[in-house]
């Protein structure tokens, strides 16, 4: 079986920022809460006509362009995102005619904030049993537009972003290691959009009472998120043969500062080792861990030899943890 190698990594930001000031002013809120609550200080917010496969694009080209490969070389796809382009077709399809690239398999993966390291593990499958040899996978999230602007407690967390990744077979580099997926639907309603799909369907009334935004229980959540990381981590270093005295670099999902030092400290990881870019970008979903690990790599915090563990969680409930020695 062929071990998988990550060969480019790209990220777009929007470049409009939304401060803890800009939210006070909206909502019943303040710096401070939000700063100690959450350890986020400010995020990116898209325009009015951009979606999820524009960050897309951007964030792809990057991927591509580090990668050293053209968009004609691609045999495949896959696109993680809660906040597609529209509920069909795929957005890896538009995404797939936006580079000119015709006929390869495109698809979406809605995994919530796990989607990013799913769409890795599944791409690494294909790969592992020779189908094909590059594979684009992409976290793209316009959050801003599933958040109800009026309800304090989502949305000063979520934001916009997207990264990507080019996939290829291991020769020489970086290798992803082992990776756990899991998901446990009895959690399924803690978080999540409950109109316009098939439950639910449009109309006047789904509307008018507001159901077409992301509706959360935090508390709930922030209870599951802390365990389920461990386990999944704790998983995959297994599989991996390896403890967390091994590991290097440490990229967690974004979702609160609180969540992720009481995972470091259960792992007995210090801060030094962990990627935090939610103070400056919020809550991405899928594409906050895909834009770390690019900003990561551009900045050089990774360097050959790291084993470097990257683990998410979010709604489904879903998990993910990958590990890769760089
Ligand atoms: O991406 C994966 C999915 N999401 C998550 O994993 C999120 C996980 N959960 C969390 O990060 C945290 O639970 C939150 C940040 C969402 C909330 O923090 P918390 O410390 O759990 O606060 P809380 O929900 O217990 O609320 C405490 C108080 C409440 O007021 P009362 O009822 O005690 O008077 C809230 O109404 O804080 C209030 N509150 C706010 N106050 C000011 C909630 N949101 C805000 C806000 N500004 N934005």
């Amino acid at each position: 079986m062929r071990k998988s190698s990550i060969v480019g990594t790209g990220s777009y930001i929007p470049k409009r920022v939304l401060t803890n000031a800009d939210l006070e002013k909206m909502v019943d809120t303040s710096d401070e809460w939000i700063t100690t609550r959450t350890g986020i200080k400010e995020r990116r917010i898209v325009d009015k006509d951009e979606a999820a496969s524009d960050l897309a694009y951007k964030a792809s080209i990057k991927a591509m362009e580090a990668a050293n490969i053209k968009p004609e070389e691609l045999d495949m796809i896959i696109v993680a995102t809660i906040t597609p382009d529209m509920i069909f077709p795929a957005t890896a399809c538009v995404l797939q005619e936006k580079l000119g690239v015709r006929k390869i398999a495109a698809f979406d993966l809605e995994v919530a904030c796990s989607g990013f390291l799913y769409g890795i593990s599944i791409a690494s499958q294909f790969i592992a049993t020779g189908m094909y040899d590059t594979i684009l996978i992409v976290a793209a999230e316009v959050l801003s537009k599933i958040v109800d602007w009026q309800d304090r407690n989502t949305c000063v967390l979520f934001a916009d972003g997207a990264g990507a990744v080019v996939l290829k077979p291991f020769e020489d580099g970086n290798q992803i290691i082992s990776s756990c997926l899991g998901a446990d639907g009895e959690g399924a309603d803690l978080v999540g959009v409950p109109a316009g799909g098939s439950r639910l369907p449009a109309s006047l009334e789904t509307v008018r009472s507001r159901q077409h935004y992301m509706k959360m229980n935090g508390n709930g959540l922030f209870k599951e998120a802390v365990k389920a990381m461990v386990q999944a981590a704790d998983i995959s270093l297994q599989k991996g043969g390896l403890t967390y005295k091994d590991i290097d670099f440490f990229i967690p999902h974004q979702a609160n500062i609180r969540i992720i030092k009481a995972v470091a400290k259960r792992m007995g990881l210090s801060m030094d080792k962990v990627c935090i870019n939610l103070d400056r970008y919020g809550n991405m979903s899928a594409a906050s861990v895909a834009v770390a690990l690019d900003e990561a790599v551009r900045e050089k915090r990774i360097k050959r030899g790291d084993k470097i563990l990257l683990t998410c969680f979010g709604g489904g409930l879903s998990w993910a943890s990958l590990v890769i020695e760089w």
